[in-house]
């Protein structure tokens, strides 16, 4: 696949109107990488759910970099967990379409992301990245993140146990300093 120029593409929150095209880019990663435990593409329909819990959670909890109309990737955050004393926590996830990474879009969606979640009461932010992943471990470390440890082989895809390296960063976000 040929890349695509991701220089004009602006960053805003997701509507219903995405949904096929994010339903697209996460479905390309469920059937061909380790860099999602879910094992069986989604039809659209089957993906509403996903969506619509972004709408009680924030509009700035699912951004997505559009293109002269085209979502050439998206970022999340989600409670991590559902018990209340767990509500300053967050996890996020970000998935670029496959001829737009490499070039910057991950980290302008991640810190258009995190500079969104400052405005809530928010303490920390966690990654889980099933690895190898050298962009994704690239990028969370590029943004600030820090390693916390590995669930050693807590998955199975592909017929192959898989890692989840978890990674960890302090809210309200400051970018680091180059
Ligand atoms: C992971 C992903 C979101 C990164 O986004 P991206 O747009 O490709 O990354 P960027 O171009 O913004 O690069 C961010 C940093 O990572 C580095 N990087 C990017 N790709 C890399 C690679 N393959 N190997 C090593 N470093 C890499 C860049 O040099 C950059 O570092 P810098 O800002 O210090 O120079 C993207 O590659 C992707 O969607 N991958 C497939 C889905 C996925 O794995 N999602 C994460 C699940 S945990």
């Amino acid at each position: 696949m040929s890349a695509t120029t991701v220089t004009p593409a602006a960053i805003r929150p997701g509507v219903l109107g995405d949904l096929p095209a994010l339903t697209e880019i996460y479905n390309h990663y469920v059937t061909g990488s380790n860099a999602t435990f879910d094992v069986t593409p989604f039809s659209v329909p089957d993906r509403q759910a996903w969506f619509d819990h972004y709408a009680a959670t924030g509009p700035h909890r699912l951004l997505v970099a559009d293109a002269d109309g085209e979502v050439l990737g998206y970022a999340t955050s989600s409670p991590l967990r559902p018990k209340p004393a767990y509500d300053t926590s967050v996890e996020t996830t970000i998935y670029c379409r496959p001829d737009a990474v490499g070039q910057g879009l991950g980290r302008r969606l991640y810190e258009a992301l995190l500079a969104g979640l400052a405005r809530e009461d928010l303490h920390r932010a966690y990654a889980g990245i099933a690895v190898p992943n050298d962009a994704s471990v690239a990028l969370h470390r590029a943004i600030g993140f820090t390693p916390l440890g590995t669930y050693r082989e807590v998955g199975r895809k592909f017929g192959r146990y898989w890692d989840v390296a978890w990674f960890e960063l302090a809210l309200p976000y400051a970018k680091p300093r180059s």
